[in-house]
C-alpha cells in the first residue's frame, strides 16, 4: 500500500483497538483479513480515503467525548446555577487594556488568574475552554493542535465536515498564519482597517503546513477573525496561539449570548467557562469571501458588520467605478459547490433551533402567489386546532417593542402568553443582541411553541432574518391593523 494508505490503515486500525472491548487475542482474524483486503483494494478512490479519514475523526471525537464525560461526570448532576458556581469563572472585561503592542494590561487579579487558568488549561492540557466574544460564546482549543481542535467537535456533536474559524488577537498573528509571500486583496486591507477588530470573519488560502485538515474540513480555505472582547483576546494573546472556535453551543441549537446559556447547554461537557457577561452584538460574525478574481466581496454569512457598513467604507476608500461589489449568498448570488458542501454556515445543518418549535410571522413581506394572509385571530384558532393536547397552551411571543400585532394576540386570555420583547423596529441593533436569548429563555420557560414577528432586514435585520428563517420550521402571513 502507499504510505499514505498504510498511515491511515494504521489509524483506523489504533482506533479500533481503543473502542474495542475485547482483547487483541480474542478477536476474530478473519474479520480483520477482510478489513485489510478491503482497503487495499479502495487505495486509489479519493472518496474511500476522505470518508475513511472522516471515521476516524468520528472515533476520536467519540473517544474525547467519554473521556470528558467521565471527568466531568460529577457536574452533569448539578443545576445549572451550581454548575455556574462550579465552572464558571467571573472575568471583567473593563478591567483589561491593550498596549499598543496588543498585549493586554489587568487591572483585575481575578479576571488576570481566571484567563491565565483558561490559557494553561488550553496549551497544557490541550482541552477546550468556553470564553466570551462581542458576538456570541464561543468553545474555543489551539487551532493548530489538530488533537486539541478535535474535542471542539467532540464536545458540541458537530459534523466533521463543518469547518471552523480561527480568533486570532492581533493582525499580527493574523498574517502569520498565511501563506508565504501571500498579498492580501486590496478589499481586505480596507476591511481589516475598519472592521478587525470586530465582528468580521475572512477566507484566506490555507496553508496546508501551518493549518491542520480539521481546522477547514478540507477546504482550500480557512475563515480567520480578530475577535474586540477584551477577555477573547486577552486569552489568545496570553495563550500565544490562534484558537479555533465555533459557538459554545451544541450543534443545531442557538447560540449562546451569556455564560447561563452555555452552561444550560453543554455544562457537564466543558471545564471551563469564562463568564464576562451578556455579549454585545448578539449574533454571530459576519463571513466574506473576498478571493475571487474579480475582486468582489461575496457574504457566506450575514452577521455582525452590517452590509451597508462594508458597501459604505469600499466606496469612502475606492476610485469611483472601482469599488468591489458585495454580494449576499442567496439574495444576489448562488454557488452550487457552496449549497453541496456545508461551508455556508448553516446551509447543509440545522440551525439556531430551540427544542420547541419557531413559527415565523409575517408582516411586512407579501405573501407569494397561492397564499393568503391571515388575522391574528386566525393564527390563533389554528394553533389551539393543532396544539390540543397543551392545556393550558402555552405561547413564546417574541415581537418589536412596537410590534403591531402583539396587543391583539395577547388579549386572547385562554392563552398562557410569554413575551419576550425585542428592540423597537427602529432598533435593529438591539433585537440582534436580544434574539438569541429570546429563543432561550422562552424555551426554559417550558413554552409549547415560539412566534417570532419578522423585522425589515436592514442592517443587522439582515442577519436576524437569516438566524430566525433557519430556526423557524414554518411561516405564514399576518394581517396587520392600517
Ligand atoms: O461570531 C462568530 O463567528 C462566532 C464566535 C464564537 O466567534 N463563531 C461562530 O462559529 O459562529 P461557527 O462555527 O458557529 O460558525 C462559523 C461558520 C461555520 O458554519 C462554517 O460553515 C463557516 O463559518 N466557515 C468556517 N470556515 C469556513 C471556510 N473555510 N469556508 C467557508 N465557510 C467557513
Ligand atoms: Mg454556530
Amino acid at each position: 500500500m502507499p504510505s499514505q494508505h498504510s498511515r491511515l490503515y494504521r489509524h483506523l486500525v489504533r482506533e479500533v483497538a481503543k473502542a474495542s472491548i475485547v482483547p487483541r487475542s480474542q478477536r476474530n482474524k478473519e474479520i480483520s483479513a477482510n478489513f485489510r483486503t478491503l482497503f487495499e483494494r479502495n487505495h486509489q478512490s479519493k472518496t474511500f480515503q476522505h470518508d475513511v479519514g472522516n471515521v476516524l475523526t468520528f472515533m476520536h471525537s467519540q473517544r474525547q467525548y467519554k473521556i470528558l464525560l467521565d471527568r466531568y461526570n460529577p457536574l452533569v448532576d448539578l443545576t445549572t446555577e451550581e454548575r455556574i458556581e462550579a465552572t464558571a469563572r467571573r472575568c471583567d472585561p473593563s478591567s483589561i487594556s491593550f498596549d499598543a503592542d496588543g498585549v493586554p494590561l489587568f487591572k483585575s487579579p481575578e479576571t488576570l488568574a481566571a484567563i491565565q487558568s483558561a490559557s494553561r488549561y488550553l496549551t497544557e492540557d490541550l482541552q477546550a475552554v468556553v470564553f466570551p466574544t462581542e458576538t456570541v460564546y464561543g468553545l474555543g482549543a489551539l487551532a493548530l493542535d489538530a488533537s486539541a481542535s478535535a474535542r471542539i467537535f467532540a464536545t458540541k456533536g458537530r459534523p466533521p465536515d463543518n469547518p471552523l474559524i480561527v480568533h486570532v488577537s492581533s493582525q499580527q498573528m493574523l498574517l502569520s498564519l498565511l501563506p508565504a509571500g501571500y498579498t492580501l486583496p486590496s478589499a481586505y486591507r480596507v476591511l481589516i482597517d475598519h472592521f478587525c477588530p470586530g465582528p468580521l470573519t475572512l477566507l484566506f488560502p490555507r496553508d496546508p503546513i501551518k493549518i491542520p485538515n480539521i481546522i477547514t474540513a478540507g477546504q482550500p480555505t480557512v475563515a480567520i477573525r480578530i475577535p474586540s472582547h477584551p477577555v477573547a483576546r486577552a486569552l489568545i494573546a496570553v495563550s500565544n496561539s490562534p484558537l479555533a472556535a465555533p459557538s459554545a453551543n451544541s450543534s443545531g441549537k442557538p447560540s449562546p449570548t451569556r455564560a447561563q446559556h452555555v452552561l444550560g447547554d453543554l455544562g457537564g461537557k466543558v471545564g471551563v467557562v469564562l463568564d464576562g457577561g451578556p455579549c454585545d452584538v448578539g449574533l454571530e460574525s459576519t463571513v466574506v469571501d473576498g478571493l475571487h478574481e474579480d475582486g468582489n466581496i461575496r457574504v457566506l454569512r450575514p452577521g455582525g458588520v452590517p452590509i451597508e457598513d462594508i458597501e459604505r467604507v469600499l466606496i469612502q476608500n475606492f476610485d469611483q467605478g472601482k469599488v468591489p461589489k458585495v454580494l449576499v449568498h442567496r439574495r444576489d448570488f448562488l454557488d452550487e459547490d457552496i449549497e453541496r458542501a456545508p461551508t455556508t454556515p448553516g446551509m447543509k445543518y440545522r440551525h439556531y433551533s430551540p427544542s420547541v418549535p419557531v413559527k415565523l410571522l409575517r408582516t411586512i413581506s407579501k405573501p407569494p402567489h397561492g397564499e393568503e394572509a391571515i388575522t391574528p385571530l386566525d393564527l390563533l384558532n389554528s394553533l389551539k386546532r393543532s396544539l390540543t393536547s397543551c392545556t393550558p397552551l402555552k405561547i413564546g411571543l417574541m415581537t418589536p417593542s412596537d410590534s403591531s400585532i402583539a396587543q391583539g394576540l395577547v388579549n386572547d386570555t385562554e392563552v398562557q402568553w410569554y413575551q419576550y420583547v425585542l428592540g423597537s423596529l427602529a432598533e435593529p441593533a438591539v433585537t440582534a443582541q436580544r434574539l438569541f436569548d429570546g429563543f432561550l429563555t422562552l424555551e426554559k420557560a417550558g413554552v409549547d411553541i415560539i412566534l417570532v414577528e419578522e423585522v425589515s432586514e436592514d442592517r443587522e435585520g439582515l442577519a436576524i432574518m437569516n438566524r430566525v428563517k433557519k430556526a423557524a420550521g414554518e411561516a405564514c402571513w399576518i394581517m396587520t391593523p392600517v
